[in-house]
């Protein structure tokens, strides 16, 4: 089969295509007929080996697991002999476990109790490998910060992959929703479901006497120290990025009536899945797609979405859907 592989940490133009063994399914796995797959910020960090931490998980010296990529999209093409949850042609979508990658390929073999399950009706296998990330992400920092119905949220960066699962997400849990981001995107976060979106270029939202509940940090570009004023007593500024936060956390647990969280590591569960597909299946979810990439131009969507510009989510398609 074909992969995208990468054997040392470095710029984007360390992966490149093989062909490799087709993996063959234990008797609890499935094997996956990938239709599609996405270049995730977790990728790019991951291939980089940056920050240094994700070595210890990854590889020290190189990497461990030679394909990269965490959702897909796909058709199940054989079952192990001990698998009742899925059989031959069902179509799944989902994700790789934590610390687990490898959709980057025609083929991968996945436990049926990893994050997978069969894919919402009506949506396209591109949309269908475009969702898990974002959604898991969000949803572990929405929890984390014990959001419930009523509180005023501010989902900031939220135009990203994480931003746009968040403010569906806080959404769905019946919160007050302000959004930022850039000009251009200002309609496309409007339309996800925010009460109000704030233009980051226009104006800057610590400055304009509004106070929250949550303010979700969901690109890792603003900073408790910047935005705590903003934050009502009680509130909490949630991070998905920055290893200060991890110090803050710890700080701000004991001291002060503003909390930083950052929780981390994410954890993939089929559970969260599950509750995804239905979301999309009631129409409470969308699909945000920026750019479709084939799977030999790994390197130029690598490249885009290293520019942090992204809106949503970038696709790499496998197999013809
Ligand atoms: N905690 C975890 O386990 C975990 C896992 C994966 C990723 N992450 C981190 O989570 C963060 C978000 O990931 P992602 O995939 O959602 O990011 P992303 O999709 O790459 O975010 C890109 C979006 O952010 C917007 N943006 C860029 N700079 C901005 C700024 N200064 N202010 C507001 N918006 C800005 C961009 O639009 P404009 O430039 O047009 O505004 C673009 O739409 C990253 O820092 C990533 O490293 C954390």
């Amino acid at each position: 089969m074909r992969a995208v592989v990468y054997d040392r940490y470095g710029p984007p133009e360390v992966q490149h295509l093989e062909d490799i063994e087709r993996p063959v399914p234990k008797a609890d796995e499935v094997l996956i007929k990938i239709r599609a797959t996405s270049v995730t910020r977790t990728d790019c960090g991951v291939r980089a080996g940056e920050p240094f931490i994700v070595r210890l998980y990854f590889g020290l010296r190189r990497p461990k697991q030679r394909i990269l990529g965490t959702e897909l999209a796909g058709e199940v093409e054989a079952v192990g002999a001990a698998v009742t949850e899925f059989v031959v042609g069902d179509q799944v979508f989902g994700s790789t476990s934590a610390f687990k990658s490898g959709t980057h390929a025609e083929f991968i073999c996945m436990p049926e109790s990893a994050p997978l399950a069969r894919k919402p009706a009506g949506m396209t296998f591109d949309e269908a490998a475009a969702v898990t990330d974002g959604v898991v992400l969000a949803l572990m920092c929405l929890e984390a910060a014990g959001i419930s119905k009523g509180q005023r949220i501010l989902v900031y960066g939220a135009s990203g992959a994480i931003g746009t699962a968040g403010v569906q997400l806080a959404r769905y849990f019946e919160t007050d929703v302000t959004a930022v981001c850039n000009t251009k995107n200002l309609e496309l976060v409007g339309s996800l479901g925010a009460d109000r979106v704030i233009d980051y270029t226009a104006e800057d939202f610590t400055k304009n006497g509004e106070t929250y509940d949550v303010i979700f940090d969901a690109v890792g570009k603003h900073s408790f120290s910047r935005c705590r004023g903003s934050l009502r007593r009680g509130g909490c500024y949630v991070a998905t990025d920055g290893l200060r936060n991890l110090f803050l956390a710890l700080w701000t647990s004991r001291i002060g009536d503003k909390k930083v969280l950052f929780p981390i590591p994410p954890h993939y569960t089929k559970k969260n899945v599950l509750f995804l597909k239905d979301l999309i299946e009631a129409g409470k979810y969308r699909a945000v797609i920026d750019r479709r990439y084939p799977l030999e131009e790994v390197v130029e969507a690598t490249k885009y979405v290293e520019t942090h510009q992204k809106t949503g989510n970038v696709v790499l398609t496998v197999i013809g859907t």
